[in-house]
């Protein structure tokens, strides 16, 4: 450490200090932290599992925390977030640690979601790249960025498992898939955290939302959940327990009901489970006034809600300052004891001696310089590796360079919408380039208009910003559309979502394309041209007009702050698709939830046969699955091998893909795999494995995989894990319904129980 960089004042104030902490290990953070306790007063204790957001910054929730400055230098708050500059976090920070009786250091904490400064494409895009190496990268980069402007702490990775499109936050998340989204949790929360929580370009993950907020009755946000134990433990789990295993330096409660107990409140959730069951030992930490919310619950006044959330095993209150303001009332009630806000408050005090906030609380406060050439390259890199080719008929892209383009669509010309949902702390979006600018590079044939406005719906358009008055005139819009189209090669209709149309707070009954939208198109394929649909998305969408009629759909989700560029290496060929939805995509809403690993029904779906599960106006499949995507190259799977390895102890599986075309390609290889004779009803098939693997032209290559015999097993009722012997179908190919298969018997009962419990 160095003092060196601060000013005297505040370098005398670090070595008044306690005690000088720092990569020590757990018995001297012990000391360090029974130390410092015996000296605070249960008002102080108090103030540290206190976190108050920034009153002269931005809100990311409904009400604003008040008094911050008064309430800091009192010894009142143990951590801010949302503090937009460095110099106000520079300034708090002295409060804290200049005038409070023991000068305990503030921890800074903010949603850098999917970037800081440099913005990466939206989670569930990301998602799509299938490249752990890559979301690390981006979770590392983004915790240079935000380390280097004073952030200690992150609420991410969000890990909830999505099933429903309605429901805004998918595009937060990492799809629908327990097996794959642990994977990106690891990831994330490795990104993030680093080698060492105390490495200034380090800041400790907040998993969220702990648990089951993705999924919300009806997909509307906030709303109670109902699920069996066994559904947890066996899928909605697993992400948030992979994070943990990971981990991770604390975890974030959901707004969310479950099974009649809020997950601010829930004892089982918050203690049993997070701590008894998986070893959680970081800090707990509630969503946005989610204990005030209590009340709404119909739980009891603010007092009782919060002791009751505390006792249940929620350190830190985020926002209601519930125990701050009720704390003599819950102890003379009886409602807590100083022994409980002990508990919390040690979490809390240890989260900062691990950031080495006490050793030094201007740590991340320095300013270190950041090489955003650097990561302007991995935005590219990231933006490129999630966009998902979703159809191209007659191999209509890449198209030549200089084709005459009609670039239409409300957004095509915009930087800010292609940032997503969680930009808004640090985006730089005048340095971002449109899909208009990515795609003048290759093109100077190009005549783009409007064609429409994002929607004519007054209350959405409110509700996402758009100014319906300032559209300008329907009809004309879409004359004028045409008119350029007619005298293009190829029609590019930029068509979807802003970037309000997803992320918290923004569920939506209609998924398809908003009725202006879908008009103008109408309108450019009316017109005969070729049309390319790219689509900008924060969730799947129901696409079957578009599937039928475009020529060509690339889906760019909010691809951040590179998209423009990205789109155009990918419409032009630069750049050979590759991202794998992680979502599937419903024919139409009405499918909702529909996902790829449900189970089978005693009467399975059978088009148009009476007494057969499934819908008689919509086919049973979804009109895009999991997994799927296209690419300009054609691979060719063939070869597929499996068998139970007694060795081992996992099933190999090995399969061959020959890339058959002129074009190298990222091809993402996919295993599923069904247990076919259990005791209990299991998926047709689950994703157990994944390999990303470079094919050059006409090359073949042999993929591996093993199984370890553990993933073979599923949760009891009774909540036990267990492996079964039997019989198990392998399945490899490009997405969750192309499939090779090959039988697997497991019959090595030596093999089974003891340690396959404790998974
Ligand atoms: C509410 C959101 O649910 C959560 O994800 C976020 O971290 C907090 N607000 C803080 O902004």
């Amino acid at each position: 450490m160095s003092l060196m960089r601060f000013p005297a004042l505040l370098a005398a104030a670090l070595c008044a200090l306690p005690v000088a902490a720092g990569t020590a290990s757990d018995e001297k953070m012990d000391e360090f932290i029974d130390d410092l306790m015996s000296k605070m007063t249960i008002e102080e204790k108090v103030g540290q599992i206190t976190l108050v957001t920034y009153d002269k910054s931005f809100m990311t929730g409904a009400t604003q925390s008040k008094g911050v400055a008064k309430k800091i230098a009192e010894g009142k708050v143990g951590g801010v977030f949302n503090v937009r500059t460095l110099e106000d976090k520079i300034n708090i920070q002295k409060l804290a640690v200049e005038q409070t009786r023991l000068g305990i250091p503030l921890m800074f904490g903010l949603d850098v979601i999917h970037g800081y400064r440099t913005i990466w494409p939206v989670p569930l895009a990301l998602s799509c790249s299938w490249d752990m190496d890559l979301i690390e990268r981006t979770a590392a980069a983004a915790a240079d960025e935000a380390t280097s402007e004073g952030i200690d702490w992150t609420f991410s990775p969000m890990v909830d498992l999505v099933r429903d499109p309605r429901w805004g936050r998918v595009a937060e998340s990492s799809g629908e898939d327990p097996y794959l989204g642990s994977r990106i949790a690891e990831a994330m929360v490795r990104g993030y955290q680093g080698e060492s929580l105390d490495d200034p370009q380090s800041m400790m993950a907040c998993v969220k939302h702990f648990a089951l907020y993705g999924a919300g009755e009806g997909g509307r946000d906030y709303d109670m959940v109902d699920m069996s134990p066994n559904r947890m433990y066996q899928e909605y789990f697993l992400p948030y327990k992979a994070a943990v295993d990971a981990g991770a330096g604390s975890v974030m409660s959901s707004f969310n009901d479950v099974n009649g107990v809020p997950a601010t409140a829930n004892k089982w959730l918050l203690t049993d489970i997070l701590r008894g069951e998986w070893g959680f030992d970081g800090f707990t930490v509630s969503d946005y006034t989610s204990v005030g919310e209590l009340t709404e619950h119909g739980l009891g006044t603010l007092a009782e809600v919060s002791a009751r959330a505390l006792k249940a095993g929620l350190d830190m209150d985020m926002v209601s300052e519930g125990v701050l303001k009720n704390m003599d009332y819950c102890l003379e009630k009886g409602l807590l004891t100083e022994a409980d806000i002990d508990v919390a408050c040690r979490r809390i005090l240890e989260a900062k001696y691990k950031l080495g906030l006490f050793e030094n609380p201007y740590l991340r406060l320095g300013s270190q310089p950041v090489d955003r050439e650097k990561y302007r390259s991995l935005a590219l890199e990231a933006a490129r590796k999630s966009i998902v080719l979703l159809k191209n008929d007659r191999n209509v892209l890449p198209l030549e360079k200089e084709a005459k383009v009609a670039l239409i669509g409300p957004l095509a010309d915009t930087r800010w919408e292609l940032m997503g949902t969680w930009a808004g702390a640090a985006a730089m979006p005048d340095e971002g380039v449109s899909i208009k600018s990515g795609i003048s590079r290759y093109t100077s044939s190009l005549i783009h208009t409007v064609g429409a406005p994002i929607t004519d719906n007054p209350g959405l358009a409110r509700m996402i910003g758009v100014n319906i008055e300032r559209s300008g005139d329907p009809d004309s819009l879409i004359a004028e559309a045409v008119s350029a189209a007619e005298k293009s090669d190829i029609v590019i209709a930029v068509l979807g979502e802003n970037a309000k149309m997803s992320g918290e707070s923004s569920s939506m009954t209609w998924i398809g394309l908003q009725p202006t939208q879908r008009r103008l198109l109408e309108a450019l394929v009316a017109t005969g041209k070729d049309v390319v649909l790219v689509l900008l998305n924060g969730r799947p969408m129901t696409l079957e007009w578009e599937d039928a009629h475009c020529a060509a759909i690339v889906d760019a989700w909010a691809p951040g702050l590179q998209g423009g560029n990205a789109v155009a290496d990918v419409l032009f060929g630069e750049y050979n698709p590759s991202g794998r939805l992680t979502m599937t995509f419903p024919r139409t809403v009405g499918q909702v939830p529909i996902y790829y690993s449900m189970k089978s029904t005693g009467r399975p779906h059978i088009p148009f046969v009476k007494y057969r599960t499934g819908y008689i106006d919509c086919p049973q499949d979804p009109l895009y699955p999991f997994g799927y995507g296209l690419s300009y190259s054609q691979v060719d799977y063939s070869d597929m091998k499996a068998e139970y390895d007694s060795v081992s102890r996992s099933v190999k599986a090995s399969a061959k893909v020959t890339n058959t075309s002129g074009r190298a390609v990222e091809e993402t290889v996919q295993l599923y795999i069904g247990d076919v004779t259990a005791s209990v009803t299991r998926p047709e098939k689950e994703l157990k494995g994944f390999r990303k693997v470079e094919l050059a032209p006409g090359e073949s290559l042999t993929v591996d995989f093993s199984v370890p015999v553990s993933e073979l097993g599923f949760w009891t009722p009774e909540l036990e894990y267990i492996v079964e012997t039997g019989e198990f179908t392998v399945g490899i190919g490009p997405d969750s319904q192309r499939l090779m298969t090959a039988k697997v018997v497991y019959s090595d009962v030596a093999d089974c129980p003891a340690e396959l419990k404790t998974l």
